[in-house]
């Protein structure tokens, strides 16, 4: 990758951490509807309007960013002139007044938007948990950050994605599911090495996914051949830190990575992350 390329990639990072406190000091009053729809159809926090505004006056006042693009907001806005940038301000947001894990999820690309995930250059979240860590990846590596104080502390040099799988997350209304994904997820959890872990933000799931090997999966339904997380601000960043890492992606039958939906910013796509093996073994399921 090109240095400037590169600059702006991690003055992208270091402006999401910058916000970060910010993002997490502003959610404690802002646990309520807001009484809108996002362009997906569903009902916005104030938190997540709040975080939206918030990082887009930061993200698309970075020189070298064009493009800002939200879960929250119906166009991409213009910017500038640069790298383009897609966010999912707060992922997980109805985690919010059950106070569980909810982060923020960045993909930066070096087209226009809608992009191809060919054309990431880096993606990261920010998880706030009982501590507030990013996950970076840029360059064909992943690294683990502590957020303090808006700046990143490393706490894991060259995240790697452990080679045993023990958890697993499958997401949505289990009748909902096609029979040859529900026998995959019967099969996982036949495994005595494998626990359920979901929580309701996909950030939070992919991040034990990552931290102890396994599998998360936002399926298709019958009732939503595409599932429900987009591609554009969820399914590409997710993708590319965990295949980053060393694991696998899909939307059922290839690397999310090779999905192309370029007419839609906020299109879906089915969402399959975690150790190789499992992800082909889910493939073959499908198939
Ligand atoms: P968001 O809050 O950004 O709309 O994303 C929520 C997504 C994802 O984080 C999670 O995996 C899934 O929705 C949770 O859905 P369920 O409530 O159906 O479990
Ligand atoms: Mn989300
Ligand atoms: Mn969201």
């Amino acid at each position: 990758m090109a240095d400037e390329t590169n600059e702006i990639v991690e003055a992208v990072f270091e402006a999401v951490a910058e916000a970060a406190p910010e993002i997490r000091a502003g959610l404690p009053s802002r646990r309520l509807k807001s009484g809108s729809e996002n362009p997906s159809g569903e009902t916005q926090m104030a938190a997540d309007v709040f975080a939206d505004d918030l990082l887009q006056t930061r993200l698309g006042g970075i020189d070298g960013v064009g493009e800002y693009a939200s879960e929250e907001r119906e166009d991409v806005d213009d910017v500038g002139s640069g790298l383009s940038v897609t966010v999912d301000p707060l992922d997980g947001s109805s985690n919010l007044k059950p106070n569980n894990t909810m982060g923020t999820i960045v993909g930066i690309y070096d087209e226009p938007l809608p992009a191809t995930g060919d054309h990431l250059v880096g993606a990261s979240y920010v998880l706030f948990g009982p501590v507030s860590t990013m996950m970076c990846a840029a360059e064909g590596v992943v690294h683990e950050y502590i957020v303090d104080n808006g700046v990143r502390n490393l706490v894991t040099e060259d995240v790697r994605l452990p080679d045993d799988p023990s958890v697993y997350g499958f997401g949505g209304r289990v009748p909902e599911w096609f029979p040859d994904f529900e026998a995959f997820a019967r099969e996982v959890e036949q495994d005595a090495s494998m626990k359920l872990r979901y929580g309701g933000a996909m950030i939070g799931d992919v991040n034990q996914v990552l931290t102890y090997g396994g599998i998360f999966s936002y399926p298709a339904f019958t009732n939503a051949p595409e599932g429900k997380l987009r591609l554009q601000y969820e399914g590409y960043p997710c993708a590319y830190i965990m295949e980053t890492a060393g694991g696998a992606s899909s939307d059922g039958s290839q690397s999310i990575l090779d999905v192309v939906k370029t007419d839609d910013i906020h299109a879906r796509v089915p969402v399959h992350l975690g150790n190789r093996e499992l992800i082909d073994r889910l493939e073959a399921a499908l198939d």
